[in-house]
């Protein structure tokens, strides 16, 4: 097995993806997967999603799974969009259990937010970089100057009396049944507020909507520039699996089934 390869994985509210990924391009070497989140989505449920993922690609090494929650040491701090079970579930150690390979679990939006930095729409820029992930719930990822200040969770900012992915994230447009003009000027607002209090240098818009920005780009009014991720579908499983390799490199891997095979 080549050193560059990982299994990345994206657990979302509603779909759960895979692929291996070559750490050193960004690129996918396998096509990628997509199961459909099991409800409930418990801890239980997943694991039999991501052990027939395991087996079918026959993998054996490392594995960078992005998770929709505040990862804080490997343990999921919160589950807005996932089932309430797993609060407090360390989940490097009981997928490394599981599995009986090394795991590193990061919040998905800052997954998908490495690749972007990397290998997307973020590549050379400095300053203050954020990508918001549109899509069940509203996911962040924020970089100064390239390096990741995990887990900020501005899609739970409260806005219009609610919290904001619940006004503007996918989810609530496809919900609300609002038309791109109507969820664009949401959209519009609530980046305006995010400007107000942090003023970053560039916005990135990521999720599946991302594809569809021609849709709704007139509407958005914010003096930074604000663009589409490059990397879409793809981008939580290939910074799950950059950060995992990430992660190994710097030694900082610490359950019990170390990653022999990458030495
Ligand atoms: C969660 C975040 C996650 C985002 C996108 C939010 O509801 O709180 O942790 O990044 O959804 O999945």
């Amino acid at each position: 097995m080549t050193k560059e390869l990982v299994l990345g994985l994206d657990i979302g509210g509603t779909g759960i993806k895979a692929a291996i990924v070559n750490t050193s391009t960004g690129k996918l070497v396998t096509e990628r997967m997509k199961v459909p989140t099991p409800q409930p989505s418990t801890p239980k449920a997943i694991i039999q999603i991501i052990k027939g993922i395991v087996q079918k690609l026959n993998w054996s090494g490392l594995i960078g799974c992005g998770f929709p929650s505040v990862i804080k040491d490997g343990v999921a701090c919160t589950a807005a969009n996932i089932d309430d079970s797993w609060i407090s579930v360390n989940v490097e150690e009981f997928f490394s259990n599981e599995l009986k390979l090394p795991v590193v679990a990061i919040n998905d939006a800052d997954a998908a937010g490495i690749t972007e930095i990397n290998f997307g729409a973020g590549v050379n820029k400095k300053g203050t970089v954020l990508l918001l992930t549109l899509g069940t719930g509203i996911g962040s990822a924020l970089f100064i100057d390239g390096i990741l200040v995990p887990n900020t969770e501005l899609g739970h900012l409260i806005f219009k009396g609610t919290a904001a992915e619940k006004y503007c994230s996918n989810a609530a447009r496809i919900a609300k049944e609002l038309t791109y003009e109507k969820w664009g000027k949401r959209l519009n607002k609530f980046l305006l507020h995010i400007e107000r209090v942090m003023t970053p240098h560039y916005i990135i818009l990521g999720g599946g909507v991302s594809k569809k920005f021609n849709n709704y780009k007139e509407y958005i009014k914010t003096s930074c520039s604000v663009v589409p991720a490059i990397t879409k579908n793809e981008a939580g499983v290939i910074g799950a699996a950059l950060a995992a390799k990430t992660f190994y490199q710097e030694k900082k891997f610490k359950t019990q089934f170390e990653y022999k095979q990458a030495i």
